[in-house]
Formats: C-alpha cells, sequence, structure tokens
C-alpha cells in the first residue's frame, strides 16, 4: 500500500492579503450556495505562509465554516474513485469536510479529482490498498486523522465470484475493525448496503450472495460495540444521471423496500445518496440508525432532517 499527502498533491495555498491567512480557490462551495451549506473557510496558519503556488497541509489549513454542523468533521472515503463514493467526496467538499481518500489506484483517483482541485475542492490525503488487506486499511485509518469514516465500496458481483465476500463483508470488517482500535477519535461510521439485505430471496443474491454478505457486514457494524456512531444507507437502483426529473428523496427505516409485500425498491441518483450520507454525519436523527432511499416523483419532497426524525 501506498499514499501521498495532500499536501504535496492535491492541496494548493496562496498567500492572501491578510498575514497568516491562507486562501485559495478552495473557499467557493461548489454548489453555488443551497440552502443549508456552509462554504470552506480558511484559518490563521504559524507564521511560514507559503508563498504562492507552495502546498499547504489541508488539514492544517482549512476548517469549514464557523457555526456548520460539520465542523470539525474530517472524513475517510472507502472507494473514493466508485461512483457513489465520488459523489460522497464532492458532497463532503461542498459542505467544508476535509477528504482523504482509500482507493485502488492513486492514479484513477488523481485523474478523477483533479477537476475537483480546479474548481476549488479539496482532497487531503490518497491512500491506496485493498480493503480485504487489514494492514492496507488499518494504516489509512490509522494515519489519515479522520474522525467520520465512509464506506461506498462494492465489487462486481456479476465478474467476481469472491468479491461480495471479500469486498462487500470482509473489507467492511476490516473497516470496522480498525475504527475500533481508534478509541474515542472515530466518531462516526457510515457504510452504503443497498435495499433487499433483509431478504434473502432478493434476485441480487443470485450473484454469489452479495446481498446475504452486504447484511454481515451491517450486521458487523452494528455488533462491534464502540462508542462511536453508525449509520447504514440502504439505496435502491443507483443512477448517475435521472431518466427525466431526479425525483424526490424518499426516507424509511429498514425493510421499506424490496420484494412485495414491501414497497418497490426504485432508484435513486447516486448525488443524493451522497447527499444522505454527508447529512447523517450532521443528523442526529440519522446516528445508529439503518434507512433506505429510493427517490420518487409521485410525492412531495420532504427535508431529510424531517425523514430521518420520523425514522
Ligand atoms: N449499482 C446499484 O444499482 C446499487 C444499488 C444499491 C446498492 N449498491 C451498492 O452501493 C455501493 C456503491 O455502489 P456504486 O455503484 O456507486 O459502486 P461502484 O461504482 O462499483 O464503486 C465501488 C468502489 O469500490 C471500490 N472497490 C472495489 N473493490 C475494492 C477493493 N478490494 N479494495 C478497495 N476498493 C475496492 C472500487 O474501486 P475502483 O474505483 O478501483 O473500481 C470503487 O471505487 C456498493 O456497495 C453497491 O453494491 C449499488
Amino acid at each position: 500500500m501506498s499514499c501521498y499527502r495532500g499536501g504535496r498533491v492535491f492541496c494548493r495555498g496562496s498567500r492572501s492579503a491578510v498575514p497568516g491567512v491562507v486562501t485559495g480557490k478552495a473557499r467557493t462551495p461548489r454548489d453555488g450556495g443551497r440552502a443549508g451549506r456552509f462554504p470552506l473557510v480558511s484559518r490563521a496558519v504559524a507564521d511560514d505562509t507559503p508563498s504562492d503556488g507552495e502546498v499547504v497541509p489541508l488539514a492544517d489549513t482549512f476548517v469549514s465554516a464557523s457555526g456548520s454542523p460539520y465542523e470539525g468533521k474530517r472524513a475517510l472515503v472507502f472507494g473514493a474513485t466508485g461512483g457513489t463514493g465520488k459523489e460522497i467526496v464532492k458532497e463532503c467538499n461542498a459542505q467544508g469536510i476535509p477528504c482523504s481518500l482509500f482507493v485502488r489506484s492513486k492514479q484513477k483517483a488523481q485523474e478523477m479529482f483533479d477537476a475537483e482541485i480546479e474548481t476549488g475542492a479539496v482532497v487531503n490525503e490518497v491512500f491506496e490498498g485493498d480493503v480485504s488487506k487489514y494492514e492496507d486499511v488499518l494504516r489509512a485509518v490509522e494515519n489519515s486523522g479522520c474522525n467520520c469514516i465512509m464506506v461506498a465500496t462494492g465489487c462486481r458481483p456479476a465478474l467476481d465470484p469472491l468479491g461480495p465476500f471479500q469486498v462487500d463483508y470482509s473489507g467492511t470488517a476490516n473497516i470496522v475493525s480498525a475504527a475500533n482500535r481508534q478509541g474515542a477519535s472515530v466518531e462516526h461510521v457510515v457504510l452504503v448496503t443497498s435495499i433487499g439485505v433483509d431478504d434473502i430471496f432478493f434476485p441480487l443474491n443470485l450473484f454469489f450472495g452479495v446481498l446475504f454478505w452486504k447484511k454481515r457486514a451491517e450486521e458487523t457494524l452494528q455488533r462491534s460495540g464502540s462508542n462511536y456512531k453508525y449509520t447504514i444507507v440502504r439505496p435502491g437502483g443507483l443512477q448517475d444521471e435521472p431518466k427525466g426529473s431526479p425525483g424526490a428523496v424518499r426516507l424509511g427505516p429498514a425493510d421499506t423496500y424490496g420484494l412485495p409485500p414491501r414497497k418497490a425498491p426504485g432508484s435513486i441518483l447516486r448525488s443524493q445518496v451522497a447527499e444522505i450520507c454527508v447529512s447523517s454525519l450532521a443528523e442526529e436523527a440519522a446516528f445508529n440508525k439503518t434507512i433506505e432511499c429510493v427517490a420518487a416523483n409521485d410525492e412531495p419532497a420532504l427535508p431529510i432532517a424531517e425523514q430521518l426524525e420520523a425514522i
């Protein structure tokens, strides 16, 4: 496993007109200031403020805006180069949460997030590794300085018979175990699994029991007995682009969606899932809960916080 510091690779700082304050492109929220969003702001750093073009370790440079519910949060995103993981990184950046990434290919991460840097988002540190190797996972969790862990890894079960066990179960168990070893420094673990994990007859299980193993991973997190909070997010079918209107996010408790008599599983945008994952870091109503999510066109949009309260 290898890693490299965002200070060298991803994070750029430039001298501000105000002595001791580093500013850069990273202060503008990507979303153009949607309600409830918090821009990144700089904070004073020591006298050795870098000159233009020099790089600054992210954790020493940026904090989320004062009063943000995400203030002080530092995320480590597993599966950051995947469809949902990439959206989680973007959403973290929009909310001012510095991110470290755990990826299989740092080259892929660099290509993927180069644009993010150009548009002003922030990536802190990249760890290259395989979630099925405990030593890779432990090293990232120990060295990232994160206090929130977001897990958006997943195998391609149709192509990889061992993937559901190795990635979806064992990989997540490794992350949980590494988090447990950090004591109080890890505060929250958010795990993306899937609608249908409670039902052994759900058709996706034909792919080498992928939902069966996701359910075992959920249980490992729930039973870890650690002091940190957890949130399990189970989406319906994932999409990158909406077919027509994206629909309003609908949240429900475990076992709301799936095979009859449950509601039809439906679909949801990966960006909507990312928003739920990141919101759950700040919404008390998401703590220690399993949340199923889809997007529906025939129902009114309700705030995520309000829906979480009802679960
Ligand atoms: N697709 C759906 O419709 C659907 C529906 C419900 C739930 N889900 C679940 O939701 C989650 C996110 O789905 P997605 O479609 O966004 O995922 P995805 O695009 O397939 O991304 C999966 C990520 O996991 C990484 N990964 C795979 N094996 C790994 C390993 N051994 N070590 C480290 N990283 C590894 C991949 O790395 P690379 O980038 O290097 O490939 C990728 O970044 C998954 O758990 C998925 O099963 C999917």
